[in-house]
């Protein structure tokens, strides 16, 4: 269906972005065959990094006369192999789109480009007392782009939403080379269909976005943390329920399993935390505001329901040091569970209250088809990030059978009223799973909606929909 690349497409691509910008080196393309998902390995044909959205118009409208396939790439930090050039190709790298366009102050607003790195943006509004919240943990070297491709989340999510809530408008490239905005760059937007909304998350596979419009709220002044060792790890998933209920939302409500925290430390060789034998989980919680004596009675609100649950003693971050000491422990457990072992992650997400139940169904599949996982996450959000462990299971059950206890994992979040992924998006390792999540019909519709926009299907191939 796809045809190769050919030295006279290398030699316009080079008339387009510039010689020194079509990449074709083995270094090169190795350097973009991977992301951060599991240990998988796909050499694209060519790298192009084109400079603004003419540019990049006219490598679409060329691949798609030529039925080439393009996969959009922002900082390879994605988790489920969205940025793989999985049908070779094309990788248009988004490196060289990395200008914040202007930052709004009147209307709390920022104009940025893709490649610009997510902590730089955060930074950059918060010098004029602007705040975008959304913070994966790969915030120090994910691309805002990549970030709205794939509707990313982080653990201030739980007060202040995810990256979609922050979208309002976009220019984007469609695979024809037709470049329009979506939207406007208005708070409010009830005129006709939702086209920001539909290519925010739909990961490189629409067309390709190359500015992004920012809604930012004022950044709040103080915060607080705390750590919490719970003695049950069901225990401390229980806890969250009743933390929210108690009134108070925190802008951080993360679980940590046991093990999570044992395998950053020793990759981060830190101490941060002290872990006596009988803990089985911390939930590391914060507030947010502006009025200490406020965070101080949310905090005691907080200890009045922890108080009902057998914990351990509760670790009051009293510095900037210390709280980015436990925070870094914490953005950095994916990272040390790569390191660890070869794994795969979930990246589940149920309503909040089922969190104790969506544990204990891990753990208990986990036991039924022989995998260890190591649980983690957005636990305010119901979202757990599952990581399952290949440890000394075989290569024949780690490649064939375990997909049927992720199966029967995925059916039993779906029962529990949740999906899929909750933030990392379904790319290339969990499309097989998709007709658990939807019905046929429902698949059908969103293959229309893909061949609306890319009827020779170049934009990022065979990502998201099942075959
Ligand atoms: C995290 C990433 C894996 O929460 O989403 O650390
Ligand atoms: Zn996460």
């Amino acid at each position: 269906m796809f045809q190769k690349i050919t030295e006279k497409d290398i030699n316009y691509w080079r008339t387009v972005v510039g010689e020194q910008y079509v990449l074709l080196d083995n270094e090169d393309l190795l350097a973009v065959s991977k992301d951060e998902t599991e240990n998988l390995v796909y050499v694209p044909e060519a790298v192009v990094q084109p400079h603004n959205a003419d540019e990049i118009s006219l490598l679409l409208k060329y691949c798609n006369e030529h039925k080439i396939p393009v996969t959009t790439r922002g900082a390879g930090t994605g988790l489920s192999g969205g940025a793989l050039a999985v049908a070779g190709g094309l990788v248009l790298d988004t490196k060289r789109l990395n200008k914040i366009v202007g930052i709004d102050t009147d209307n709390f607003q920022v104009t940025v480009e893709p490649g610009v790195i997510t902590q730089e943006l955060q930074d950059a509004v918060k010098e004029k007392g602007l705040f975008y919240p959304p913070d994966p943990a790969s915030k120090g070297s994910c691309f805002i782009g990549g970030n709205v491709a794939e509707n990313s989340g982080g653990p201030k999510a739980v007060k202040y939403g995810v990256v979609k809530d922050y979208v309002l408008n976009l220019e984007v490239v469609l695979a024809d080379g037709t470049i329009m905005w979506t939207g406007a760059n208005v708070l409010k937007n009830a005129t006709g269909y939702n086209l920001t909304q539909l290519i925010v998350g739909s990961e490189g596979t629409l067309a390709v976005i190359t500015k992004i419009v920012l809604r930012l709220i004022p950044a709040p002044q103080f915060d607080m943390l705390v750590l919490v060792p719970f003695k049950s790890a069901t225990a401390a998933c229980e806890a969250v329920n009743k933390i929210m209920l108690s009134g108070v939302i925190p802008s951080g409500l993360e679980f940590m399993e046991r093990d999570a925290i044992e395998w950053t430390m020793r990759h981060m060789d830190s101490s941060v935390i002290s872990l006596t034998d009988d803990v089985q989980a911390h939930l590391l919680i914060e507030v947010d505001g502006n009025e200490r004596d406020v965070l101080y009675k949310e905090v005691e609100q907080i200890n009045n329901v922890l108080e009902t649950f057998d914990i351990g003693e509760v670790l009051f971050a009293d510095s900037h040091q210390q709280k980015q000491a436990l925070w870094s422990v914490r953005r950095k457990v994916g990272e040390a569970v790569k390191s660890y072992s070869i794994y795969k992650e979930e990246d589940t997400v149920v309503p909040r209250a089922k969190l104790p139940e969506l544990l204990q169904t891990v753990k208990m599949l986990g036991e039924k088809h022989g995998f260890q996982s190591v649980c983690y996450g957005h636990a305010g959000d119901g979202n757990l990030h599952v990581n399952i462990i290949k440890g000394d299971m075989s290569d024949d059950d780690w490649n064939t059978k375990l997909s049927e206890g992720i199966a029967e994992l995925f059916k039993a979040v779906v029962g529990m009223g949740g999906t899929l992924s909750g933030e990392h998006g379904i790319g290339w390792v969990q499309k097989q799973y998709m007709h658990i999540a939807f019905s046929k019909a429902h698949i059908a519709l969103m293959k229309q909606i893909k061949t609306s926009f890319d009827p020779n299907g170049i934009l990022n191939p065979l990502k998201v929909l099942p075959e």
